[in-house]
């Protein structure tokens, strides 16, 4: 029973004993993005839309796109930099390395073991994970897995994309909602007594349904044309699910931890469309001045929109340690989740 509750991370004591438990806290965020940025009248300029149908429908004013040289890793390894600089660590000190990535630099090896590399960090464990714009949030999970059953004492979780080379630069309907961008979050073991007063991460609940697959896919790959091929999505049905599933997401992780909307400090969701997050936040109860929103800056950076939006708010004060912050996010398969984090 102490075992499977220290499995499970099911809070309280047991028998009254108290618990030892592991927790991964949050040492250190940040993210990166490529310099150059490209507004939403640079793209009416090449296909047939406007600053003012972009802004309405979606909350996007402008976005970052990679340069020609730079690769996934490229940007990982500076968000990884920069987060582990923000927690004081060096790279050598890093037990495992995921990266959440549905544009890899190469089909194989995985773009994880390129960042581990560029990093000096070599000898762990490192791989990438992919659930889309989910895997930031499936990647934390991963990681926290390993430290709460001792597998690893730290990790680096870097969300890292270059979605502007996925993207039919001819479809409207899709070019004008993502951007390029990594963000990375340095996770240690730490102990904790169990309940939710512990810091750290609290809980993760993740879900997917592959019968929805054919909502929001690539219409390429290795087995299929041995191409990489470009993103294709039914926006508006995308958008029904996204606002339904992420609001009893977070409804489930509130009441695994017995809390209550009432009780959350922050609200960093996965940033893809204002009106998805302004509808999923008005389910919960959350009033807006809890919501960290990026979405009008950097568009749809999939994998790496949380970490970005997190190293944001930190950066600029907004969450302070104690915070209880949650994350979610939507996206292809489709695949969603949510994490409760005492910041
Ligand atoms: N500029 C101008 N007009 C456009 C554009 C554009 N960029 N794109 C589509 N339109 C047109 C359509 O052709 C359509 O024209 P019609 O009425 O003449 O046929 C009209 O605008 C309305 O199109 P809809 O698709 O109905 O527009 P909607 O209000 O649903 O907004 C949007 C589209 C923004 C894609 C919305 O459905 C959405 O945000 N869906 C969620 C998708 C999403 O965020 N995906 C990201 C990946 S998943 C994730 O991260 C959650």
């Amino acid at each position: 029973m102490w075992l499977q509750r220290l499995a499970l991370g099911a809070p309280g004591p047991v028998g009254g004993l108290a618990l030892i438990m592991r927790r991964s806290i949050i040492e250190g965020c940040a993210g990166y993005l490529p310099e150059r940025i490209v507004t939403n009248e640079e793209l009416a300029a090449r296909v047939d839309t406007s600053d003012e149908w972009v802004r309405v429908r979606t909350g996007i004013q402008e976005r970052r796109i990679a340069a020609d040289d730079q690769q996934t890793s490229d940007l990982a390894t500076q968000a990884a930099e920069r987060a582990l600089a923000n927690a004081g660590m060096r790279a050598e000190e890093i037990d495992l390395i995921l990266v959440a990535t549905t544009t890899p630099d190469n089909t194989f090896p995985s773009t994880a073991v390129k960042v581990q590399a560029q990093l000096g960090a070599t000898g762990g464990p490192a791989f990438d994970i992919q659930a889309v714009c989910a895997g930031f949030v499936y990647g934390l999970a991963a990681a926290d897995g390993y430290l709460r059953t001792g597998g690893a004492d730290s990790a680096l979780v870097i969300g890292a994309e270059i979605f502007s080379r996925i993207l039919d630069w001819e479809d409207r309907s899709t070019c004008v909602l993502f951007g390029d961008g990594a963000g990375a979050v340095v996770l240690r073991a730490a102990n904790g007594d169990g309940s939710n007063a512990d810091r750290g991460i609290l809980s993760h609940h993740l879900h997917s349904d592959g019968t929805l697959y054919d909502l929001l896919y690539v219409d390429g790959g290795v087995s299929t044309t041995q191409k990489s091929g470009y993103l294709r999505m039914a926006g508006q049905e995308v958008f029904r699910h996204a606002v339904n599933k992420l609001s009893d997401v977070l409804l489930e992780g509130l009441a695994a931890n017995d809390m209550t909307a009432t009780d959350v400090d922050w609200l960093v969701p996965h940033q893809a469309n204002k009106r998805i997050i302004d509808a999923t936040a008005r389910k919960l109860g959350l009033p807006t001045e809890k919501v960290i929103l990026t979405v009008d800056k950097h568009a749809n950076t999939s994998a790496a929109s949380i970490p970005l939006a997190l190293a944001e708010a930190e950066a600029d004060g907004r969450l302070k340690a104690g915070d209880v912050v949650l994350i979610e996010a939507i996206g292809g398969g489709l695949a969603w989740g949510s994490s409760v984090i005492r910041w």
